[in-house]
């Protein structure tokens, strides 16, 4: 597949801010028009302190639009025209002032009113310096942003414009560009179907009490959020308690292993690819109380009969399917996590240490694989250590599928 191919037609708005970054515009807008993206670019005042219309204009051959005061005619109303014709909103550079604008919702200049008046999807790819990047503000502004679905390219680290190096450095063209083909949902996994499991099962004890562990089920979230970035169809089964943002997934909410299983069977069926990120209790109470249980005068113990769950992703036997499992322990790591990999018929484990991990949002992890060398990652946020997950399964699945 290539980038041409998936482009096509596409109505993209590309709103230029007015960072040093400004020129590298320019670029994004070549590539986008190349890939046959017919682009509108609006740029804001302090872009034009950088960079002129004229190049934008040579290299789409449509009008740049700089104001908010531009005269309506019969065809075109200003910005919500632009807005309503958008299928996507790209923001490149995007810098402080412009993010926190767009998370306030202010409407002060044409690129605002576009980014207020749209319903397109936007993704946005700042750039500035280290630390107006790690400034609490910024960062404040940009969870913001990520909850209301827009998706944010992270700036690199690099040389700054400063000459200092850091955090900040606006993403590479291509790389804003892949982002791009995600968002119509034509990245390499198009076609592949994804079931995630996520959060740590409840294994009920009465109506109102259970089992269960510390796992939030956020490394889960992140890696349904990644498969659908590279355009899997996704199915994600959460446990009830797991926070999930909005996106574009099938999701299907259980609260024990048996509920889980039931609902990773089901999903299956269709699927190319099972991620277990689930934390799955090895046991459940042998009866489940159907009324709440009352303490006794004088009672000083309990005792609650546990017997063994199933092992769900061991017990999934579909053949073609890429199997993706976690190991989180505490001790001799890779020795447990290389002999799950063999007893679940695996294709890949992520093992990690269950202390460092688990209700982190951090994660320091080690891929192990059933065909292949292991591959260790550096400490990174759940979503990198998802992204980086996620992006080897397309050569899983070719290997499978070959
Ligand atoms: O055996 P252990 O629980 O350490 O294995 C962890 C891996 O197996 C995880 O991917 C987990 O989701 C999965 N698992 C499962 N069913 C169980 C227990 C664990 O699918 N009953």
């Amino acid at each position: 597949m290539t980038t041409s191919q998936t482009l096509q037609g596409k109505r993209i708005v590309l709103g230029v801010s007015g960072g040093i970054a400004a020129y590298k515009a320019a670029d994004l807008t070549s590539k986008l028009v190349q890939a046959g993206a017919i682009v509108d670019v609006v740029l804001t005042d302090g872009a034009l302190a950088f960079i002129r219309p004229l190049t934008f204009n040579a290299l789409t051959r449509r009008q740049v639009h700089t104001t908010l005061n531009e005269p309506w005619s019969l065809e075109q109303a200003g910005h919500v025209s632009i807005a309503a014709d958008a299928d996507l909103l790209i923001v490149a550079p995007a810098t402080a002032n412009t993010i926190a604008r767009l998370a306030l919702g202010l409407v002060d200049d044409m690129l605002t009113a576009v980014a207020l008046a749209t319903q397109a999807p936007i993704l946005i790819a700042p750039a500035m310096e280290h630390h107006m990047w790690h400034h609490a503000a910024t960062q404040h502004s940009l969870a913001i942003l990520r909850e209301r679905g827009v998706t944010v390219v992270d700036p690199e680290t690099g040389r700054l414009a400063s000459g200092a190096i850091g955090d900040g450095r606006l993403a590479v063209v291509e790389r804003i560009v892949e982002q791009a083909r995600t968002v119509f949902g034509e990245g390499p996994l198009m076609g592949r179907r994804v079931v995630v499991t996520a959060g740590g099962t409840q294994e009920a004890i009465d109506p109102v009490r259970y089992i269960g562990n510390r796992s939030s089920g956020r490394m889960g979230v992140e890696l349904a959020i990644a498969s659908r970035r590279l355009g899997a169809s996704v199915t994600l089964i959460a446990v009830e308690d797991v926070d999930i943002p909005n996106m574009d997934v099938t999701i299907v909410r259980v609260r024990s292993a048996l509920d889980m299983q039931d609902a990773v069977e089901t999903a299956v069926a269709s699927a190319d690819v099972l991620i277990m990120a689930a934390a799955v209790a090895v046991f459940r109470p042998a009866t489940e109380a159907q009324q709440k249980i009352k303490k006794q005068p004088g009672q000083t113990e309990m005792t609650i009969e546990l017997v063994r769950n199933p092992d769900i992703v061991a017990g999934i036997g579909k053949p073609g399917l890429v199997k993706v499992g976690f190991a989180a322990e505490t001790e001799h790591l890779l020795e447990y996590a290389e002999s799950k990999l063999r007893a679940k018929g695996l294709a890949m484990i992520v093992a990690n240490d269950a202390v460092g991990t688990i209700g982190s949002s951090d994660s320091e992890a080690t891929l192990l694989f059933a065909d292949r060398g292991p591959i260790h990652l550096p400490k990174l946020p759940k979503r990198d250590v998802a992204m980086a997950i996620v992006s080897l399964l397309t050569s899983l699945l070719d290997r499978d599928h070959a």
